[in-house]
């Protein structure tokens, strides 16, 4: 097994407490979460970068092989149990890992993602992404996403911060993501498994994972869904503090 890349920031790590372990979007890496984690000193966090993005090298398979790899990687850190939160691809790897490895599993964060499949029409995007990503055009072919990811009047910083992120994407790596998403089934039931606290959250402005996505995720862990307003799909980087309070709260109920 490749062991991913992972960063620790905030409390010291203690062999009594679970950390909260931080899993990004696509197409970018652990370093979307700095500002989230800037307002939350008092967690122990882990930050993992995604197979071939960031520092992590490829991983042979999908999501259900990403998933593996980040219990893989924490078991080698010493680390058994964990809260873990993921950010749309984030959040199919954690679906993955409740699938797979749900005694890792302590607290659950579901933000800005969804535990339902892509239409043919929204798998065939994919597919197509990831052949164009491999060919002339490479990292540039996401740079359009900006506009999907963002809500309605990001902050320019945040614009810009996103902008740089989506073109150090490697292209690999984004080819990799993109047939992984597209193959990736339905995981509500893993979900209706877990008996722990949980968080989903959505920017109030995600033009990519809807309420009901949200709200068939909640309705399974038994928790209502928590909106932050003003900010689209990538909440964490739009809205630190909201993301960073529930995150905190989280982790509070999953470790009291
Ligand atoms: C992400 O932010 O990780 C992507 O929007 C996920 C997706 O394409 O479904």
């Amino acid at each position: 097994m490749n062991e991913l890349a992972w960063h620790r920031y905030g409390a010291e790590l203690r062999a009594d407490a679970p950390p909260l372990v931080l899993l990004h979007a696509f197409p970018l890496d652990a370093r979307m979460w700095a500002s989230t984690i800037s307002v939350m000193p008092e967690v122990p966090v882990l930050t993992i970068d995604a197979p071939g993005f960031g520092a992590s090298p490829p991983v042979e398979g999908g999501l259900a092989e990403a998933a593996d790899a980040v219990a893989g990687t924490l078991a080698a850190a010493g680390v058994t149990r964990a809260v873990v939160a993921g950010l749309s691809m984030g959040g199919y790897t954690l679906l993955a890992l409740a699938e797979r490895h749900p005694e890792l599993l302590a607290g659950v964060g579901l933000l800005d993602t969804k535990a339902s499949v892509d239409p043919p029409q929204g798998r065939a995007n994919r597919l197509q992404m990831a052949e164009a990503a491999l060919g002339e055009q490479g990292a540039q072919v996401v740079a359009p996403m900006i506009d999907t990811l963002l809500g309605q009047n990001p902050a320019e910083e945040v614009r810009a911060e996103v902008r740089e992120l989506l073109a150090q994407a490697p292209p690999s790596a984004i080819a990799w993501a993109q047939r992984a998403m597209a193959a990736r089934p339905d995981r509500l039931e893993a979900l209706a498994q877990l008996d722990v606290p949980a968080l989903v959250l959505r920017g109030a402005q995600d033009a990519t994972a809807s309420l009901a996505d949200h709200q068939a995720m909640a309705s399974a862990l038994g928790t209502d869904v928590v909106e932050v307003d003003g900010a689209g799909h990538l909440s964490a980087l739009e809205s630190p503090r909201e993301v960073a309070a529930a995150l905190v709260d989280l982790y509070a109920r999953a470790t009291a």
